[in-house]
């Protein structure tokens, strides 16, 4: 088939040349699109099943173009299927094999539709299912999550602020602050799943059709939840690809800021946990190296989601309504995020099960940086102290304390009460690390008993 011949069966007998090769090429989306050819199939066998129950095509091609698209299902299936760039996409490349195999009834498929609705129906249909994937995916990780902070709820770390020692914290907690906010990805997930499952189908090109097609009944067949309302909007607007990718570009950072911690607990440094070898590779010079690639890996490719969000949101700003070619440069970026953040999340799944914690570490960095600082100011307060006037004098105490090269905990009694007269003997129970986490017993504080909480209630919520 000659270049021309392509642009006669593909449209009409208005061209008086064919493309360049160059031009088919750049112009071309069959490389990348096709993989959405499950979504086309499905989407033209309930557009088909509608015309014929509007008799607007007779049972008899309903039946050539239903034994057409099976085959067709089936010959990708088994990687017999020639693609063409010639034809362009996978909608073209799916109808000319179709009319090539059932003849006449083929052409007839495309009655009251247009590529326009037909591709905003098929990103759709796969998203969806996509989204469903990766709903799963974070039930997974949220799930391993829970699973390793049982274990950990009184082992503990410092925490930080500024990366500063800030006070102690449960290891549990730490890794339930994760689970929060996976469990607010999902929820983002879910809620644009909503905006995403609306059918375009009856929009035609841009401005609807005049064949008395039932709209309702191909939403019902294609599980969609309603209709796009306006079929300029229908055809041209990506913003569920754009939702869907900002929800996809938050879930990666949540990620990446675990990666981060990740890799900083590794380190030397800190040394507070260890990664399984199966998540890290060596280095070809420095023999004793052994690098947390995945994570490294993970926080690197969460800048390439969030650059797929910047080139979706920026591929939409200048269009005018209704569809434009633009809108084929939509493909790539979606079907990127969906890859890198689903292999992501499946590995963070299996690697969060992996980490070997290393408890005593995590404990003796605790003891340093004066953790409990706080805690020997709400003791003072509890003895009647205003908080700005036991603030001070702890201030006091802990500069004391590093002159001397000790904790606030190893300072004996006669030097605390220096600060302050209503010092005690009870005073070290409230500056020992487990006596400042168990002090947290406030909602989603740090108390190991309000962790085991917290553990119960995501249990419940992320059975079945
Ligand atoms: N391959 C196109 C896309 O991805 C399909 C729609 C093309 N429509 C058109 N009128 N050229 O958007």
């Amino acid at each position: 088939m000659s270049q021309f011949d392509r642009k006669t069966e593909a449209w009409s007998a208005l061209f008086s040349e064919p493309v360049s090769e160059l031009v088919q090429r750049y112009t071309a989306s069959v490389g990348f699109d096709r993989r959405l050819w499950r979504a086309d199939i499905e989407g033209s066998l309930a557009h088909a099943e509608m015309l014929a129950a509007q008799r607007l095509i007779t049972a008899e091609d309903h039946a050539a173009i239903v034994r057409g698209l099976r085959q067709i299902a089936e010959d990708i299936e088994a990687g017999r299927f020639e693609w063409k760039l010639a034809l362009e996409d996978v909608h073209l490349n799916i109808e000319a094999r179709l009319t090539a195999l059932v003849g006449d009834a083929g052409k007839r498929l495309h009655t009251g539709r247009s590529r326009n609705d037909q591709v905003a129906t098929d990103v759709r249909l796969w998203l969806r299912g996509e989204i469903d994937a990766i709903g799963a995916l974070l039930l997974a990780l949220q799930r391993a999550l829970v699973e390793v902070a049982e274990p950990n709820a009184e082992v503990i770390l410092p925490g930080f602020t500024h990366l500063q020692v800030a006070q102690p914290v449960s290891f549990g907690h730490h890794l339930l602050a994760y689970v929060e906010m996976f469990a607010r990805d999902a929820e983002r997930m879910a809620d644009v799943r909503k905006r995403v499952n609306r059918l375009p189908l009856g929009a035609a090109a841009l401005a609807g059709t005049s064949y008395p097609l039932d709209r309702d009944r191909v939403a019902a067949t294609l599980g969609f939840e309603g209709l796009c309302q306006n079929s300029l909007d229908a055809v041209s607007d990506r913003d569920f690809a754009i939702e869907f990718t900002a929800a996809a570009a938050l879930c990666m950072v949540h990620v990446s800021r675990l990666s981060e911690e990740l890799i900083l607990w590794m380190s030397q440094s800190f040394g507070f946990i260890d990664l399984a070898d199966r998540y890290c590779t060596g280095s070809s010079i420095m023999p004793q190296k052994r690098n947390p690639d995945v994570p490294e890996l993970a926080r690197g490719k969460t800048g390439r989601v969030v650059g797929h969000l910047m080139a979706l949101v920026t591929l939409m700003k200048g269009q005018p309504l209704a569809y434009n070619k633009d809108n084929q440069e939509d493909k790539e970026p979606l079907f990127d995020t969906v890859d890198t953040l689903k292999d992501t999340l499946r590995i963070f799944a299996e690697l969060v099960g992996g980490i070997v914690v290393k408890p005593e570490a995590m404990e003796r960095a605790a003891r340093k940086g004066y953790a409990t600082a706080t805690d020997l100011a709400d003791y003072l307060v509890k003895k009647g102290l205003p908080f700005r006037d036991a603030h001070e004098i702890v201030a006091h105490a802990v500069k004391h304390a590093i002159g001397q090269g000790l904790d606030l905990a190893e300072l004996p009694l006669d030097a605390l009460r220096s600060f302050h007269p209503s010092i005690e003997a009870d005073v070290h129970a409230a500056l020992s690390l487990r006596g400042s986490l168990d002090a947290r017993q406030v909602v989603g504080g740090t108390a190991p008993a309000q962790v085991r909480a917290q553990i119960a209630r995501h249990r419940a919520r992320l059975a079945g």
